[in-house]
């Protein structure tokens, strides 16, 4: 029997998704900053949502290419290919060869309105380079993360957490920070599940067809200006401020999205029902509580932690909510000492 010459490099990590308060929407196509956001963008990393994954170089094989288990099925093809380009970027960082093993698991359901994409590639980053014996801190994998998925980059951090778009920056690299940390304004995201279909056109290609709306402009110095107010809101502990900023922003994007070529229009009746429920509860009922909705027709209710048996109970009765799910605000990836999914 021949020994491998060189030992299997492995590292496992943990991230939390985040939900956008100023919604990331439209990339910029040229270089040196194509695959950039065209706007600022604002998050909170969610606490419960989480990813965990273990990556495994092995030199010298198996497996002869990178492999991906996702929930402990073979993750799709396409996954697979973004997974490879992050892993193509930490081999070249570190000198490395050798195909990875990647094994992955999420806490939550898919196709509830929680971005897995975002805990994904973020675990993905922070396990992959700790694996290869590279620089950790967020900084440092703000570009990798990123290359697997744009939302990933914000769940780098723990609290609040800002995407920078503006000028002025390296070209196309990636400026990520954390407003501030979660234990400094903890808030509550409920997630009104009106259906697990998975989205018909995702994310990647809607940041491309946000250049066919005439609207795309307006929207973009809005969504400037929001990222301005909700930053603000968030130091000042300001929930009404930041509620009907949050609104505000996410019809706006929902706009450009409605008149893209072709249309994307994510809603169901169910989604419109819910928005409006948490419209009366606010402005009728006084309680806590705002909307906002990703490419999906689930919606994330954002609520003072107070108010969050109420609204629950409220969304929970709106006709054709199927679950309401429970996020608090959370902390950065952590590296897992020793262990991983299914170990
Ligand atoms: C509507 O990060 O999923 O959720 O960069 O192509 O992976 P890719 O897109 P993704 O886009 C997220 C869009 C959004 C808004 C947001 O989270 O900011």
């Amino acid at each position: 029997m021949t020994k491998d010459p060189s030992p299997a490099l492995s590292a496992a990590a943990c991230a939390g998704s985040n939900i956008a308060f100023v919604k990331y929407w439209g990339v910029r196509k040229e270089p040196p900053d194509a695959g950039q956001p065209l706007n600022p963008s604002i998050s909170m990393t969610l606490r419960e949502a989480v990813t965990t994954t273990r990556v495994t170089f092995r030199p010298g094989g198996p497996p002869e290419r990178d492999a991906l288990i996702l929930n402990e099925r073979p993750g799709p093809p396409e996954a697979l290919v973004r997974v490879t380009r992050v892993l193509d970027e930490v081999r070249r960082r570190a000198g490395l060869r050798a195909p990875a093993e990647v094994v992955s698991a999420n806490n939550f359901p898919t196709s509830t309105g929680v971005a897995s994409s975002a805990s994904g590639f973020a675990a993905l980053a922070l396990a992959a380079a700790a694996a290869a014996g590279l620089p950790c801190a967020p900084q440092d994998l703000v570009d990798l993360a990123h290359t697997g998925s744009g939302s990933a980059c914000r769940s780098l951090y723990g609290g609040y957490v800002l995407w920078d778009a503006s000028s002025g920056r390296e070209a196309g690299a990636t400026s990520v920070r954390q407003i501030v940390a979660e234990d400094y304004w903890p808030l509550v995201d409920l997630v009104a599940v009106v259906s697990r279909r998975a989205k018909k056109v995702p994310s990647t290609e809607g940041h491309l067809l946000a250049w066919s709306s005439p609207f795309l402009e307006a929207r973009l110095s809005q969504a400037r200006t929001a990222a301005r107010i909700v930053e603000k809101a968030i130091l000042d502990r300001d929930f009404e401020t930041l509620c009907r900023a949050m609104e505000a922003e996410t019809l706006s994007m929902h706009a450009v999205m409605m008149t893209s070529q072709p249309a994307l229009l994510y809603w169901l009746p169910e989604t419109v029902a819910v928005m409006g429920k948490v419209r009366s509860l606010r402005e009728q009922g006084g309680i806590p509580c705002a909307f906002t909705i990703d490419a999906g027709p689930n919606v994330h209710v954002i609520a003072l932690p107070e108010a969050a048996p109420e609204v629950r109970r409220e969304l929970e009765a709106v006709p054709g909510v199927e679950e309401v799910l429970f996020c608090t605000t959370g902390g950065g990836p952590r590296l897992l000492e020793a262990g991983g999914p299914y170990e």
